[in-house]
């Protein structure tokens, strides 16, 4: 199935002595002990476009994080990696659509780069709306009369209907950056070579755009085996009724009614953890799954299911990951990251890993370069290989065909 998006690129809206808005996915995963960024993988994409626009007044605008969570922070760190992966400097300002964060705007001459703080900080931007509602929030009112233009780039954002993806895009010219243009050119030829069988394992603590995609998933033949690790584990294991605790989630019942649904329609798909790896006095120790105490917090799976998944992985055509097994940044815990990607690098079949986490864990074990495609995109993707259409492509596409009218 090849995917295609009608787009305009940077050189169709002429940005030479224009300011540009230029929305890009920043969002990196935080050290929670240190704050600090643990890898600049999407800030060096990012910087392709953004040296693109370089005749430009270029504005740059990302997220990061999400509210009430250790990796919800400032841009600071952001603006200064990226002004060593560009070589000149970007400007930060800790505003976003304030008084302060306009004038920087109006005063950037040719040449000159300006980030924005985080975009989440502002309400509306956590939420999602129709592209005309998206056009009507404050934020982009406050803005939109400060560009001429605005390059998407946000192909890890692509499924957040949110104002910044969607509402900049109905007021003002918009086209695709370098990395939306890379990503889908990527995915493209990458697809017309994959075969089955094809598994998608599937993992991380983002469970609700993986939920939504797993019917549409399996129904399109992008998985004919489904490997559960991560919360989305945890999930299904309460669905089949093998744990009991709650895991303290929003939305946690919603979840667990999705899973039991799965599991009745798609009986032979799923492959659940027989055992995990638990916390104590700060080690690991690995239980089956039926011997789980109550209050033990699921941190990696265990040695058995890492066998057992790692056979199935090599012996797939196609293997799809998203989202890390278990709790890689801790070193007790990296053992199901490490030994399913490791099981992706040596197998004969095609392999894609998919977003920040696992790219950063990739980096850290030196196997990236074993990989066939490693995306930008965590839940983007998956959403994108089952083949939804995506906010940020319908409004690129709408975009084009207004310019060509
Ligand atoms: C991602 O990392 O998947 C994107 O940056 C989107 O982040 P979100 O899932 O918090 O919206």
């Amino acid at each position: 199935m090849e995917m295609t998006t009608k787009m305009l690129t940077i050189e169709d809206i002429e940005p030479e002595g224009k300011t540009i808005l230029a929305r890009v996915d920043l969002n990196t995963p935080v050290d929670p002990k240190t704050g600090k960024l643990m890898d600049l993988n999407r800030i060096a994409e990012a910087s392709v476009t953004i040296r693109d626009l370089k005749n430009s007044k270029v504005v740059v605008a990302s997220h990061q994080g999400r509210v009430g969570r250790d990796d919800f922070i400032s841009l600071e760190q952001h603006a200064e990696a990226l002004s060593k992966y560009l070589g000149y400097k970007v400007k930060f300002v800790d505003d976003i659509f304030g008084p302060t964060a306009r004038e920087q705007i109006d005063s950037l001459s040719d040449g000159e780069v300006l980030l924005l703080d985080n975009l989440r900080l502002a309400a509306e931007e956590n939420n999602e709306f129709t592209p005309a509602d998206a056009a009507k929030t404050i934020l982009v009112q406050r803005l939109y009369k400060h560009f001429d233009a605005c390059v998407l780039d946000a192909f890890p954002t692509a499924h957040r209907s949110c104002p910044s993806i969607v509402g900049f895009a109905e007021l003002l010219p918009a086209c695709g950056g370098r990395l939306v243009a890379k990503e889908l050119k990527a995915l493209n030829r990458i697809l017309t070579i994959a075969k089955g069988l094809y598994t998608t394992v599937l993992g991380g603590a983002k469970i609700s755009d993986r939920l939504e995609a797993i019917d549409t998933l399996i129904e399109n033949k992008r998985a004919d085996k489904v490997l559960l690790t991560g919360l989305v584990a945890n999930i299904f294991l309460q669905a089949s009724g093998r744990i009991s605790d709650p895991l303290g989630l929003q939305d946690e019942d919603r979840y667990v009614r999705k899973a039991e649904k799965l599991l009745s329609n798609y009986p032979d798909i799923f492959e659940m953890p027989v055992d995990v790896a638990v916390e104590t006095s700060g080690s690991r120790l690995e239980v089956a799954v039926e011997d789980l105490e109550p209050g033990q917090k699921i941190m990696d799976i265990g040695s058995a299911t890492i066998d057992h998944y790692s056979r199935l992985i090599r012996s797939s055509g196609t293997v799809f990951m998203s989202g890390p097994p278990g709790l890689f940044e801790n070193s007790a815990f990296t053992k199901g990251t490490e030994e399913l990607l490791r099981a992706m690098a040596s197998s004969l079949g095609t392999t894609i890993v998919s977003g920040g986490h696992l790219s950063a864990a990739l980096e850290r074990f030196g196997i990236k370069g074993w990989i066939d495609y490693v995306s930008t995109a965590g839940g983007a993707l998956v959403l994108f290989l089952a083949g939804k259409n995506l906010p940020l492509f319908e409004a690129l596409d709408k975009a084009a065909r207004r310019m060509k009218k």
